[in-house]
């Protein structure tokens, strides 16, 4: 699938809570080609590597592509300091994201924190076939849930202090979810252990189930190796090194080993 190098303007830029930002970016291109779960890979300042962020949502009628993140180090805190009308150098889209949007009919998304953002967009393409489970810390830190009811069926809250929706972590309510549901399929994107006990989950149940994975990059493209992640064949069991870049983030669970 073709990337671009674009420059994207900034059409809106929301802050959502503390350190987290919401902006729509203008690409051409990259928002033609965008599918849910890819991401973009974007030049922050003087930083030589770009930082890749998820695409949240596409906007077909505007050409645009929003895109959601908090601030974590000098990369983020400069993209965060960009504002409306303001240019940014943009590759995308890069990676394998999600799919087989018509292969299931009752499937549940589960995202944790900034996990959740790649989901949208995926929620977007089952047409209302979707439920969702999101989990965040507490009740300040959540985010995106008017647009996840927007495109799902029922939105599962949980944060860890209880302060909305359940108390516990997402995979509690996601269990229930999937007993209650009978889902056919899990899509999901969060932190490891978040995405060991969803895959652990799916096991138990005998879902197919899709993760997205989080690594450190590079270059993005699969030329550096920094990425490289351990994978078995869901085939002949056989293990190799792939690229979370190029191959993932999306995988099937079945085929990470996990830490
Ligand atoms: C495919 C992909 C999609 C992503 N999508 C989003 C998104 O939609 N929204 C969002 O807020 N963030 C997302 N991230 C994480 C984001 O890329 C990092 O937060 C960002 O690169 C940090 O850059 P920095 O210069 O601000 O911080 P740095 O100074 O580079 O790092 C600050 C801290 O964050 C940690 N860190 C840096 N990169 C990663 C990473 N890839 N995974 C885990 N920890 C990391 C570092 O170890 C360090 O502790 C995504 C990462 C990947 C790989
Ligand atoms: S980041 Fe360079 S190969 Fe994946």
């Amino acid at each position: 699938m073709p990337a671009y190098q674009e420059k994207c303007e900034i059409l809106s830029k929301r802050n959502l809570y503390g350190q987290c930002y919401d902006f729509l970016l203008a690409g051409g291109k990259i928002a033609d080609s965008a599918s849910p779960g890819q991401f973009l890979n974007i030049r922050c300042g003087e930083k030589v590597l770009r930082r890749p962020i998820s695409v949240c949502e596409i906007i077909d009628s505007a050409k645009a592509v929003r895109i959601v993140f908090d601030v974590r180090g000098e990369g983020t805190a400069w993209l965060a300091g960009r504002t409306q009308g303001e240019y940014l150098d943009v590759l995308g889209p890069l990676g394998h994201g999600f799919d087989s949007f018509e292969q299931y009919s009752r499937p549940l998304l589960i995202g944790g924190g900034m996990g959740a953002p790649p989901l949208l967009e995926t929620a977007k393409r089952f047409g209302g076939k979707a439920d969702a489970a999101l989990g965040f810390k507490n009740a300040c830190c959540t985010m995106l849930t008017q647009d996840f009811s927007k495109y799902c069926g029922k939105v599962h809250i949980a944060t860890e202090d209880g302060s909305l929706g359940e108390c516990g972590y997402v995979t509690d309510c996601a269990r229930s979810a999937v007993q209650s549901r009978a889902c056919d399929a899990i899509y999901a994107c969060g932190p490891v252990p978040m995405l060991k006990a969803v895959a652990a989950l799916a096991r138990e149940f005998q879902i197919d189930c899709f993760v997205s994975l989080e690594e450190r990059m590079g270059c993005g493209i699969g030329a550096c190796l920094v990425c490289a992640c351990m994978t078995v064949n869901s085939e002949d069991g056989q293990p190799s090194y792939r690229h979370v870049c190029k191959d993932g983030p999306v995988f099937r669970s079945g085929e990470v080993v996990w830490p």
